[in-house]
């Protein structure tokens, strides 16, 4: 079948299933049972989507139609599936056995991984047992990572989803992550810091990018004032540089022997894995930061071999393609039920936008479908005091993802017990009502209507056994083969982020006008901000002198 062919039986379909209402599709025992799939520790249940179980064939057919198959095996071969960069992206080899051969450029790239892996873990040792040792000879205690991005949102969300597993330590560990660009993180955490027992990892795969080299000058600049030591003896003692241009970090001043390496082919977004992962080994030492690993080389192995009725990431994936595509939904809303996955929503944000937010087809055509959604997310339980109202009476229709694990607290408090099960209760209960509306109550059609709830809205629950490396680790790898499916689908390159780079470009030429406090050759609406903004500056200065002289 060709792809247009598959495409018009899916629209064929969707005429028929469109009226369909969840509160029908769900008096059906055996299609929720039919939607319900399972790998290791993970339960997806699709009863809640807009689907029925024919739904699943021709979207089946659709990945087939697409190749998908072939395509799943060029990305675990090292092919060059990022075309417009011409690179591999193989951030399934991070997480792949030692015995594994993967060529390119005619080398195993597996060397390269366990090499890096062998050096984070001689750095974790260190620290771990007091043996890395501030200017003063103090052992380190604080953790600051700058990065962002990729470089940033991965090792943030992971440090705190799995903060229960900590390493046992000879000194406590503090992390703290700095990101934002103004400086406003980093000065307030610097107020408190001891710059002694302090240390920095500059996380950038370029180490090129102006927000994190410039929390870096600042944090180095406040070193130096602090100590009155000499540069090279503070980058020795306080900085590790984590890259994949170790040129770029020599010339910033990081000590060969301060740097951890990783390769081009893995992607910034994907890169959690490689040595930008150093923030969660130290949190959870090198056993946790494996399991990890080995959670996601699972669902690797599951995504690669697994028919696509059974496929968790593939059934991920068009489900939502068949919301976006057929059912006309454009936002999506990532709602973990657990304080631990606070960062979940902000990192999806980066790995699905920035991957699949695309309008060019892999050959440079416009595409002719919508593809990425807009995704945005919280903690489920304080969304409901936000914007759930929308989600449950807006006129927006919105897909959900329900994530939470089914045990927690089991060696806690009863009130912690008792938390936890109100944290299940309530995520049934949301989910519940969103595809039902207010079918689950009685009467409800005598409610006035600002009382009604329309339900129907689509939603897909993740059940975690419960959340701990290995787990997370598949969680976090199932959205990328997830997003890596759907780029085939829409055959869209996943892998590059080309819009950011003209804003980049924008910036540098408005920062020199600042700088001179002049106007440029603008538009006319951004120079007469540049106006005001040199203006206050200017009126600032004045009163300054005033109240000094
Ligand atoms: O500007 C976007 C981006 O390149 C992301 O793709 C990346 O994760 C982030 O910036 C940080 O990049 P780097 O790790 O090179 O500093």
């Amino acid at each position: 079948m060709t792809t247009e062919n598959a495409w018009r039986r899916l629209s064929e379909h969707a005429e028929e299933v469109k009226s369909l209402h969840l509160k029908e599709l769900l008096k059906d025992e055996a299609r929720i049972d039919s939607l319900k799939h399972r790998h290791d520790h993970l339960l997806l249940d699709f009863s809640k989507q807009r689907i029925v179980p024919e739904t699943f064939k021709r979207l089946a057919q659709l990945a087939e139609a697409s190749d998908l198959t072939k395509h799943i095996e060029r990305l675990f071969e090292g092919d060059i599936v990022n075309q417009s960069e011409q690179r591999p992206a193989l951030h399934t080899a991070l997480r792949a056995p030692k015995s594994t051969q993967i060529e390119y450029e005619g080398r195993n790239v597996i060397d390269e991984v366990y090499e890096s892996l062998g050096r984070m873990d001689e750095i974790v040792t260190q620290i771990h047992a007091g043996q890395w040792r501030g200017f003063s000879g103090e052992p380190i205690t604080t953790i600051v990572n700058i990065g962002v991005g990729g470089s940033d949102l991965g090792p943030m969300m992971a440090c705190k989803a799995l903060a229960e597993f900590r390493a046992p330590t000879e000194q406590k560990l503090e992390f703290i992550f700095v990101s934002s660009m103004d400086g406003s993180q980093l000065a307030e955490v610097l107020d408190h810091l001891n710059p002694a027992n302090t240390l920095f990892i500059l996380a950038s795969k370029s180490f090129t990018t102006i927000d994190t080299l410039a929390n870096g000058a600042t944090a180095r600049e406040w070193l130096c004032n602090a100590s009155g030591l000499d540069d090279a003896l503070l980058m020795k003692r306080h900085f590790i540089g984590v890259t994949a241009v170790p040129d770029k970090a020599n010339e910033w001043g990081i000590p060969c022997e301060n740097q951890l390496h990783f390769a081009q082919w893995v992607g910034g977004r994907y890169s959690l894995w490689s040595a930008i992962g150093l923030p969660i080994a130290l949190k959870i030492g090198m056993t946790g930061f494996r399991q990890l690993l080995d959670g996601a080389h699972s669902m690797d192995q599951h995504f690669r071999h697994t028919p696509f009725e059974r496929n968790l990431p593939v059934l991920l994936a068009l489900t939502e393609i068949w919301n976006i595509n057929f059912l006309d939904i454009h936002a999506h809303a990532i709602l973990p039920y657990d304080g631990r996955l606070a960062h979940l929503p902000a990192y999806l944000e980066q790995l699905e936008m920035e991957s699949n937010g695309k309008s060019v087809t892999q050959s440079g055509e416009p595409v002719t479908r919508r593809t990425c959604p807009v995704l945005w997310g919280e903690v489920g339980p304080n969304a409901q005091h936000a914007f759930y109202q929308l989600l449950h009476q807006g006129t927006e229709r919105v897909m959900c993802d329900f994530i939470l694990p089914a045990r927690r607290y089991d060696d806690h408090s009863d009130e912690l017990k008792k938390q936890h099960r109100l944290a299940l209760a309530n995520c049934l209960a949301q989910s519940r009502t969103l595809a039902l509306g207010d079918d689950v109550i009685k009467h409800a059609e005598n409610a006035p209507a600002h009382k009604r709830y329309p339900g129907n809205q689509p939603s897909t629950t993740f059940l975690l056994d419960e959340l701990n490396p290995y787990n997370f680790g598949a969680l976090i790898a199932l959205y990328e083969h997830k997003v890596y499916t759907q780029a085939v689908i829409w055959n869209i390159n996943p892998f590059d982020q080309w819009g950011v780079e003209l804003g980049k470009v924008m910036a540098n030429e408005l920062l020199e006008s600042i700088e001179n406090q002049e106007t440029g050759n603008f538009d006319g609406a951004t120079n007469a901000l540049l106006t005001e903004i040199h203006a206050l500056n200017q009126f600032c200065q004045y009163k300054d002198q005033d109240t000094t002289s």
